[in-house]
């Protein structure tokens, strides 16, 4: 089985937990993407949701295939949000962020009533922090925001680079409009004093940490899709 056949296994299980009428939280990314275009197949068969997109780029898969959007403002409230991940670990821990929607994408799980992360078993790891950890910036203050970044992760131990995100003609901007810092930490072996320590530097907007969110993940293998709950 491929990559690409993990994700849709995945995203496939996550669709049983989607029910008729429910108000969705719509994730960003590749695997997102699966459960997007299952779900559209869904909706042309007379299933309801209402859906809220975590980026411009899910909402346009979503507007192409059929699947009803509305703003998290017309919906300020969701019953179920279903998202992808970079990394997880057994205590449901998310690293969030690789394809740049990690501000919306946490809005919307926030006010989700339930959060479903799906993935393929590549994702799972023991401790986070190989995959770089993104940290969405305020364009205003950049260098002093990134010298805070440096500073507070050396306070914890955390050492490592930290790289403005480009994209193809120069610096990335998210849907929000702010810059990404990638902090290559290697590992976060306490991502709560991490994530309390990010969020109290201005000029961080957010960041991809995503703790205390995900109730259920869905990780798919060779062997199928197999769900884990968090043990905390
Ligand atoms: C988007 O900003 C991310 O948080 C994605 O959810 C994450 O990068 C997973 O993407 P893939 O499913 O493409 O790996």
């Amino acid at each position: 089985m491929d990559a690409r056949e993990m994700k849709i296994k995945a995203a496939a299980a996550a669709l049983a937990h989607v029910e008729h009428g429910m108000r969705l939280g719509i994730g960003t990314g590749s695997t997102a993407e699966e459960f997007v275009r299952l779900l559209a197949e869904k909706v042309a068969d007379g299933f309801k949701v209402e859906g809220v997109p975590t980026s411009e780029r899910t909402a346009r898969l979503c507007v192409e295939l059929g699947v009803p959007l509305k703003s998290l403002d017309e919906l300020p409230e969701l019953d179920l949000t279903i998202d992808g991940a970079d990394e997880l670990d057994a205590g449901l821990r998310l690293i969030k962020g690789g394809g740049g929607a990690l501000l919306r994408e946490k809005i919307v799980a926030a006010t989700s009533a339930r959060m479903i992360v799906i993935a393929d078993e590549s994702k799972l790891v023991e401790t986070l922090g190989a995959f770089a950890l993104p940290i969405e910036v305020n364009m205003f203050g950049l260098v002093s925001t990134r010298i805070a970044i440096e500073k507070t992760a050396a306070k914890l131990g955390l050492t490592g680079g930290l790289t403005l995100r480009q994209s193809g003609d120069g610096d990335f901007t998210t849907d929000g409009g702010h810059y990404i810092i990638d902090a290559s930490f290697g590992r976060i072996p306490d991502a709560e004093a991490l994530s309390s320590a990010l969020n109290a530097i201005p000029g961080v907007v957010e960041h991809g940490l995503f703790l205390n969110m995900a109730a259920l993940a869905i990780i798919a293998g060779p062997a199928g899709a197999r769900e884990l709950r968090a043990t905390r």
